[in-house]
């Protein structure tokens, strides 16, 4: 069996720890006899500084003709804080409408918590992000004094929407933001969550703010409920997000699975990562499961460590994992979190941020050597 999968190691950090999570995934290949062939995608800060182009059409087409890729981070210092994040990497999950983002919160033997007597029994949830909607649309602008009136317009593979505008104002000047939600975004979203949750502990919970704000995300609420309805194995309950930030690091062992709008999700899952041992250690998956997925760790660029050779790849090859699971190929992605749990318990090569000084390579070449050993 042969796969081929397209990888963008993007910026910063990117090509080095992908080249790690390639290695591991290699190894695995190797041991349950599948191959794989990967297929490089230059896109990123160097390509939109040399061409001026963020992603063509013609790329995004042809990567969504397989069902996963692999991605390290995108992000530069040279390029303005959001043209290459909007322009590439939300461009990307719109485009192949991943409407999940698949953010396990899993605290490993042998990683430390900061909270305190938090043991892997007390925190192993899993974070489901919706991926396309909320304040992500990018609907929004500035307006000076006076009358003005702007339209806006979101085209998804689900819908498209039109907004006009107009408006009167005599403040000198505002920005603003418009959020949206659909009946048809929540509920699938959700409905991925409830699955989920029959597979583990039965148990879903939502996120939101509806007390503040009611129409968006009461609307969340009340998509939820019909959800639920569906599903009456599997208990839930309501989160504002407020609240579940400050659960998250009293109890954790309440989650199972977590539900949220984009936006919530983004903010708690970085919370998420560091209860489980930092962002060096975080994996995320963006998924549509009847179109193309793409993996990566949730950690950004890191451009001050570029070329480094020394942070964590442990995300990235994590990543890789839930990569081979997504391709089928089971028990190839157990025996690479097998593979890091054992490297973390014995605690012998490790990069900085976990205490030691080995480096990105050696990270990946000792996870690789033990997924043939487990
Ligand atoms: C993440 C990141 C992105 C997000 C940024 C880089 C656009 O923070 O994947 O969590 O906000 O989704
Ligand atoms: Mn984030």
């Amino acid at each position: 069996m042969k796969y081929n999968v397209p990888v963008i190691p993007g910026d910063g950090i990117g090509p080095e720890i992908v080249a790690e999570g390639c290695k591991v995934l290699e190894a695995a290949a190797d041991k349950y006899s599948f191959s794989l062939d990967w297929k490089e995608y230059s896109l990123g800060a160097e390509h939109y500084l040399e061409t001026g182009e963020l992603v063509a059409e013609d790329t995004l087409k042809e990567l969504s003709k397989y069902p996963a890729i692999f991605l390290g981070a995108i992000g530069d210092p040279r390029v303005k804080p959001g043209i290459l994040e909007k322009g590439v990497l939300l461009t990307m999950r719109f485009y192949f409408d991943q409407y999940i983002n698949l953010r396990p919160v899993k605290l490993l033997e042998g990683v430390w918590t900061p909270l305190k007597d938090k043991t892997p029994q007390d925190i192993d949830f899993v974070v489901v992000r919706e991926n396309t909607e909320d304040f992500y649309i990018g609907i929004g602008s500035r307006a000076r004094r006076g009358k003005s009136h702007a339209d806006f317009e979101i085209k998804r593979s689900l819908y498209n929407i039109k907004f006009g505008l107009d408006i009167d104002s005599d403040s000198e000047e505002i920005g603003y933001q418009i959020g949206e939600v659909s009946r048809e975004g929540c509920s699938r979203v959700i409905k991925y969550a409830f699955d989920l949750a029959m597979k583990r502990r039965h148990q879903v919970s939502s996120v939101d703010k509806a007390n503040v704000l009611s129409d968006i995300y009461g609307f969340w609420r009340e998509v939820f409920l019909d959800v639920a309805a569906g599903y009456p194995q599997v208990k839930h309950d309501f989160n504002f997000v407020d609240a579940i930030t400050m659960w998250f690091v009293k109890n954790p062992e309440w989650f199972d699975v977590v539900v949220a709008p984009n936006m919530f999700g983004d903010i708690i899952t970085d919370l998420g990562a560091m209860i489980q041992g930092g962002l060096g250690l975080a994996p995320g998956a963006n998924l549509n499961p009847d179109g193309t997925s793409m993996f990566e760790p949730i950690h950004g660029s890191a451009p001050k460590y570029k070329g480094q050779n020394k942070v964590n790849p442990l995300a990235t090859i994590w990543a890789g994992a839930l990569l081979l699971e997504h391709l089928g190929q089971p028990r190839a992605a157990s025996d690479i979190v097998t593979a890091i749990e054992r490297n973390l318990i014995e605690g012998r090569i490790k990069t900085y941020d976990l205490g030691g000084s080995s480096t990105t390579s050696e990270v990946g070449s000792e996870i690789a050597r033990l997924v043939g050993l487990v």
